[in-house]
């Protein structure tokens, strides 16, 4: 029997929604995103695009990360991968914000723009601020020749392919992975990283694609507890230190696409007000995977679970401990912290993605939403 396909069908390349086609895509995606950039025997990263000099980037003394939504999520990442490896302060902030709070800036600081289309208007000005101010500036980018790619001393573009689904997936987790090779770069010109320090994080780089795929594998899962959960009114997410963001960002893929109220915090914030909201009605996404405040983490995680919260984990490391006070423990594999970040996001989107199916909701076109803001 043969199959009828329409374009739209053929255009989805056989997936249900281009959301699930492009999350199926990240493996590739990133894998494009790395490639021809890394020099792995010198610990070296090639940008092509980037236009800065190695004197110029080692004059910084201030970087600004500027974007709005899901850009902005990965511009929290890269405060903490910059400020880590290249030692250099780094302030994130709302491009809607930026722009109208006169910052301070000059020929000293660094403003790097992300944008997945290069179109969102409030990053486009706060560019306009930074560059008018006569700071340097530079953008991550996905599409090719955009506006904000354009008006940038330097740009590096992702590569992630065209993303069709409002809520963005790859152009995200491919953002993370400029932002980690944007770190190396400027950490190896700076001198804050050596030659051996460059190769060991450019060794762990170039696994991520088949990390990632391995991560995919979760998908029938992570379906299973989509059914479950798909009832709750509202959902909590939770993580420390470079998985904040992820928290974030799981809250925003679930609100957008199933419209369930959520909201993403730092884990250690929770007895300061959020730990009011938890009963047996509430599920908590946990991001917990083994790194220095896993400890901490797991003490939040057992506030949950005391006062009936519906726990649900992602780790990459099996603890007793975590199984038991869980309801499900998502496991991934493992990679070097400053990565983990891309494989954390691989449940969220996943979550957020079958719930919003089992609910019947626009997935790839949610209501109110557009693919990019162009206007104020
Ligand atoms: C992501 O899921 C959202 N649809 C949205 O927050 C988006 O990330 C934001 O509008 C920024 O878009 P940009 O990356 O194209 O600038």
């Amino acid at each position: 029997k043969t199959i009828d396909w329409s374009p739209l069908m053929a255009e989805k390349g056989g997936y249900k929604h281009f959301m699930l086609k492009e999350i199926y895509e990240q493996p590739r995606a990133i894998a494009d995103t790395i490639a021809g950039r890394v020099l792995e025997e010198k610990g070296e990263v090639y940008l092509e695009g980037l236009d800065l000099s190695a004197t110029e980037l080692a004059a910084m003394e201030k970087v600004f990360i500027i974007a709005c939504g899901t850009s902005w999520h990965a511009a929290l990442v890269g405060k903490f991968l910059i400020e880590k490896h290249c030692r250099v302060p780094v302030e994130v902030d709302i491009a809607s914000e930026f722009r109208y709070r006169d910052p301070i800036v000059n020929e000293r600081t660094l403003t790097l723009l992300i944008s997945q289309s290069g179109e969102t208007a409030d990053t486009l000005a706060a560019l306009r601020e930074a560059r008018g101010k006569g700071g340097k500036v530079a953008a991550i980018c996905n599409v090719v020749d955009s506006s904000i790619a354009r008006e940038s001393h330097g740009v590096i573009y992702t590569h992630a392919g065209p993303e069709i689904g409002v809520a963005s997936t790859k152009a995200f987790t491919t953002q993370l992975v400029a932002l980690f090779l944007f770190a190396v770069h400027l950490g190896r010109v700076r001198g804050t990283l050596d030659q051996a320090q460059g190769r060991a994080m450019l060794d762990a780089l170039v696994t991520l694609p088949r990390k990632v795929e391995a991560a995919l594998e979760l998908d029938g899962a992570i379906e299973q507890a989509a059914r479950e959960y798909m009832g709750a009114r509202d959902f909590l997410y939770l993580g420390r230190g470079n998985q904040y963001p992820i928290a974030l960002e799981g809250a925003l893929k679930l609100k957008e696409i199933s419209y369930i109220h959520a909201e993403g915090y730092p884990a250690g914030e929770m007895k300061h007000g959020p730990i009011a909201l938890i009963d047996e009605n509430l599920p908590v996404v946990v991001v917990v995977p083994h790194n220095d405040t896993f400890e901490k983490v797991i003490s939040n995680l057992e506030e949950v679970h005391a006062r009936g919260g519906r726990v649900i984990a992602v780790t990459d490391h099996t603890d007793p401990g975590l199984t038991e006070k869980s309801d499900a423990v998502f496991m991934l594999p493992k990679i070097i912290d400053e990565l983990m970040p891309v494989l954390t996001s691989i449940p969220m989107q996943l979550l957020a993605y079958h719930i919003a199916v089992l609910k019947g909701t626009d997935v790839d076109q949610p209501r109110n939403l557009a693919k990019s803001v162009t206007v104020e």
